[in-house]
């Protein structure tokens, strides 16, 4: 099937305005959480095993019996938002990670994350996203080069 410029634009535009509408009863308007403890993170991070398939950018985590070995913080061209992290989190298949061939990351379009629903409490919740955030670096943008033509 062949689409026109025009109806390309018109596709494009309505994706933009449903995303764009996100403030049904099911956005994520008007959600917050209590500030977290990093340091804690980083202990709750091992003691849930995370790091048996997660390395974090400059920490050095005690030895585990690896599955995966998916990266974590870094330098990225946006720091991941508080609410991208908890979703990761509490819902990984919401949205698989870019980058990583898909026979790692999932199977049958399921993350192949653990579920830690039922296990983790809310304060472990907050202290692994203030962990992982402060891994993040924003990378330095350079803007693109046009040569100006006379
Ligand atoms: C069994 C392996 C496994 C374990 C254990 C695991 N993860 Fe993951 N995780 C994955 C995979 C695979 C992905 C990539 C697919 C996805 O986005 O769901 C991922 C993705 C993520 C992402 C998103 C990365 C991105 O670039 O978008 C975060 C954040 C994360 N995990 C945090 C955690 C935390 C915190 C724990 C411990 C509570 C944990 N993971 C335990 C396998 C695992």
């Amino acid at each position: 099937m062949q689409f026109s410029d025009t109806s390309i634009l018109i596709i494009i535009s309505s994706l933009i305005f449903i995303s764009g509408c996100d403030t049904g009863p099911k956005s994520a308007k008007g959600f917050s959480l209590p500030e977290g403890d990093a340091t804690q993170g980083e202990q709750t991070f091992v003691e849930l095993k995370c790091h048996a398939c997660h390395t974090v950018s400059d920490v050095k985590l005690p030895e585990v019996e690896s599955e995966l070995s998916i990266g974590l913080g870094g330098k990225v061209a946006r720091i991941k938002t508080y609410g991208e992290l908890v979703t990761s989190i509490i819902n990984p298949s919401h949205r698989l990670a870019k980058g990583y061939p898909s026979a790692e990351i999932e199977s049958d379009g399921q993350s192949k994350m653990k579920n830690y629903n039922e296990a983790m409490t809310v304060d472990q919740l907050i202290n692994l996203v203030a962990f992982l955030q402060a891994h993040y670096e924003l990378e330095e943008y350079t803007p693109t080069y046009y040569p100006v033509i006379p």
